[in-house]
Formats: C-alpha cells, structure tokens, sequence
C-alpha cells in the first residue's frame, strides 16, 4: 500500500519504519528540511535501540523515503497517517494547532477516496472540528479513521512489530477493510470501533497504566509506617490474577511524554464536561506532588540540603531512551540547586545542564557523578547503574534508591544509609 506519514518524531519515525518493513510503499513527511535531510542519511535526533537499523535497511531496500513536499508525498497515498505532535496547552488542554495545520496542507493534494488517519493523541469527537478544515480545501472524496498508539520509548521497535492489539476507529466498511488489510502481517488482535471509542482507548490504557503507578506508590507510602515491604506487598498480591506482577514498580511517580500530559488531558476534558471529581484529576495532581513531598522527607534525613555534595544517577525518564522529558532528574536537579547543593549527575545517554549554573557538572562517568558525594540518588534503572560495584565509603553517605534496585543490606555493609521507596 502506499502509505504516507506526516510528522518525523517519535511515533512518525518509528511507525515508517515498520510499516515500510512490511513491503509498503511509505513516504514520511516533516516540514523541517534539517530533520529530513538526517533521516535520509539514516540518523534519528533521539537514542531508540534498534531504529537506526531499520530506518538504514527500510531507505536500502527503497520502501521508504523522506520528503518536506506535501505534493509529492500526498499524490499517490492512499492513507495518509497524521502523526504529529499534540502538546498540552498551560491549561491542560489538547493543543491541535499541528494536526490542523497538517489537515490544512494535506486536502489540496488528496486523491478520491484517500483515507486520513489520525494517530497522535486527541480528544474523542475531534474529527467534527478536523472534516470540515480538509473538506474547505479540497473536492474530492476523503474518509477519516483513527489509529491510537501504543509503543513505549526504549522499546518501540518491538512494540510496533509485535504490538499487545491494533485499534482501529473507523465507521465506513472500505476504510475497516483497507486498515485491517494493513495491518493483517503484524499477527495481532484488531479491535474495530468507532473513532470516538478508539481515542477514548488510547487515554484510558494511558490513564490507567498512570494510576496504577500512582496507586502503588500510595501503598508504599503506608509501607513506611509500618515496616512493611512494598516488594513482598506486589509479590503476594501479583498471584491473583486479576492483579498480576507486572508495571506496578514504585518510586518518584510517572515521567515521559505521555503519561502525564494523556491523564491531563483527560482530566481537562472530566473538567470541561463538568465531572469535576473524575478520579484522573486526582491521579494528575498526585503525581506532580510527588517528588516535592519525598525531597522533603530526604532534606530531613541528610540535615538540609545546603553545601551538601549530591551524586545523580540517570537524567532520562527511564532507561534505554534519551529523553528527558517530564524526568525524574530535571525536578530534582534545580530544587537541589536552588537549596544550596553542589550536584553531579551521570547519565549513559541523556544529556542536560540547567542554564548558567557552577553548582551542576555532567559527569562522564557513573563514578565521577558519586565521588565525594554525602548523597547518592538512584533516579532510573539504567543495567549500567543495577550492575554497578558501589564503593565502600568512610564518611556518612545517604543512598537513595527511588527504584528499589538494591539490597539495604549490603549497601549499608558498606557503610552507606539505605533509603529505598515503600520498604
Ligand atoms: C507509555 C505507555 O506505556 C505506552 O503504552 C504509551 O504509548 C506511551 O506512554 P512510555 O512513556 O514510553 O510509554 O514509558 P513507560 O515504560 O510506560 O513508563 C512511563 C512512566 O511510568 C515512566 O516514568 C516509568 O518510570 C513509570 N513507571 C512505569 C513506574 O513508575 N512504574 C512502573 O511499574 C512502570
């Protein structure tokens, strides 16, 4: 099929890639020449184990290519996948400036019967506001369907290739017909809604995944008080099956560039449609209370954090990716600061300074970012960091593992004071 992607970040880049792997014909497409130009020389401007490969072996064997002319890539498509960025607004809100822009430069260019997916995250019953911006710019016929994603950063080449289910929200049966033809080789289940119901999906597994962490890390709270560990907690509760062990790791709350900006989203909307108690307007406000009230507690434990020497490890959101955003560190590393702390930080991929600040040095490496430091704190669990061989140390260390990577046992044999979450 001939299939063209508009937007070249991570979803656009990876879903290309894939796709192209499955014999299609497809064209990504992205305004910026800067990043295109890169793509065409096989270069991703983020880390993402295993796309590089791809994107190489994809542009070799000519089943993808990359263009900034709306013309070239629209002409022959006969889907047209919109994956561009839908960032939130100061609000909370959706903003849609980048999909209808794209609505916008694409209907010129449309042939009959086109179908326009949307897979960026949007709020259910957007396609009222998105059908009339390409219906002003164009005569043909076109069709409108929906197509959540679902991959995690770090492992979104693999998610893509094998995905848990494909959901499809589309009401006309050529549209179900042609979709579900394209994606009959990724050998997954294919739910077939309507579109509201599909993006209503995409926030609701978001949602809920995001609960289900805030939720864990509200029991390990209660933990603390009682001696209990979270640990034994999820290991005894994981054998019903109805619970199960999996994605129930506690610590600093959900980062990345989904979780919190979905639950908010969804919270803004609960607001708009006036369901002012909605549980995720709650799981939100919980997250982003989160590492405040456990840097309070770690202030108390080390005696303030002034003039204290505080070793970071990891600065991503999570491991195997490079992106920072809505990371664990980059709250951390400015309120140390502010309070008077000299930090280093080490990350195996993620780089990040706060602006102008002599207080804050990057280490090259996991042993330079700890040396000397009176705190250790253990953001993300890189293999780099769960392998590390800590040294011993003479003087008081406080060893903060935010994600319950180690033994306290030995690390205080080794003179440091263990602080895990919920244990
Ligand atoms: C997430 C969803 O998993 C994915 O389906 C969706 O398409 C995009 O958002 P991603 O943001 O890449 O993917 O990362 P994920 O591995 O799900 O982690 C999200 C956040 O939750 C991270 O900050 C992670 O540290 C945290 N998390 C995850 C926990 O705190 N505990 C867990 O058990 C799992």
């Amino acid at each position: 099929m001939n299939i063209t992607i508009i937007g070249t970040g991570f979803v656009g880049v990876v879903s290309a890639a894939v796709y192209a792997s499955f014999g299609n014909n497809v064209i990504g497409l992205d305004i910026d020449p800067k990043k295109i130009n890169s793509l065409k020389l096989g270069k991703v401007p983020f880390f993402e184990p295993k796309l590089e490969d791809l994107l190489i072996q994809q542009q070799n064997s000519k089943n993808l290519t990359f263009t900034t002319s709306y013309e070239k890539a629209i002409a022959d498509a006969q889907i047209v996948i919109i994956a561009v960025g839908t960032p939130s607004l100061p609000s909370g809100a959706v903003d849609l400036t980048y999909i209808k822009q794209a609505c916008e430069d694409l209907a010129p260019h449309l042939k009959e019967n086109t179908i326009v997916v949307i897979k960026s995250t949007v709020p259910p019953g957007i396609f009222k506001e998105i059908k009339p911006i390409i219906a002003s710019k164009t005569k043909v016929n076109f069709y409108l369907a929906a197509l959540p994603e679902f991959l995690k950063e770090g492992t979104a080449v693999d998610d893509t290739l094998n995905p848990d289910r494909i959901v499809i929200g589309a009401i006309e049966e050529t549209v179900i017909n042609q979709l579900t033809k394209l994606h009959q080789p990724f050998n997954a289940p294919i739910v077939t809604v309507k579109p509201e119901s599909a993006q209503m999906i995409k926030y609701t597994a978001n949602a809920y995944l995001a609960t289900r962490i805030t939720f864990i890390n509200q029991i390990a709270d209660l933990c603390e008080h009682n001696g209990a560990d979270i640990n034994d907690v999820i290991e005894g509760i994981g054998y019903d099956k109805r619970i199960g062990h999996h994605y129930w790791y506690p610590g600093l709350g959900y980062g990345g560039s989904c979780f919190p900006k979905d639950v908010n989203e969804l919270a803004s909307y609960a607001k708009k449609v006036k369901e002012d108690k909605n549980l995720v307007i709650t799981i939100g406000k919980l997250n982003e209370q989160r590492i405040p009230k456990l840097l309070n507690k770690y202030s108390s434990l080390i005696g303030g954090w002034k003039n204290k020497t505080i070793g970071i490890l990891g600065i991503s959101f999570k491991p195997n990716t490079n992106d920072t955003r809505e990371a664990p560190a980059l709250k951390i590393i400015p309120e140390l600061l502010n309070k008077g702390s000299i930090v280093n930080a080490f990350d195996p991929k993620a780089i990040w300074s706060p602006s102008n600040n002599s207080n804050y040095t990057q280490a090259k490496t996991a042993k330079e970012a700890i040396n000397k430091a009176d705190c250790i704190m253990v953001l993300v669990e890189w293999p780099e960091f769960i392998n590390y061989k800590f040294p011993k140390v003479e003087k008081p260390t406080l060893f903060i593992d935010t994600r319950n990577l180690f033994e306290a046992e030995k690390l205080s044999s080794l003179g440091y004071t263990y602080q895990g979450i919920g244990r």
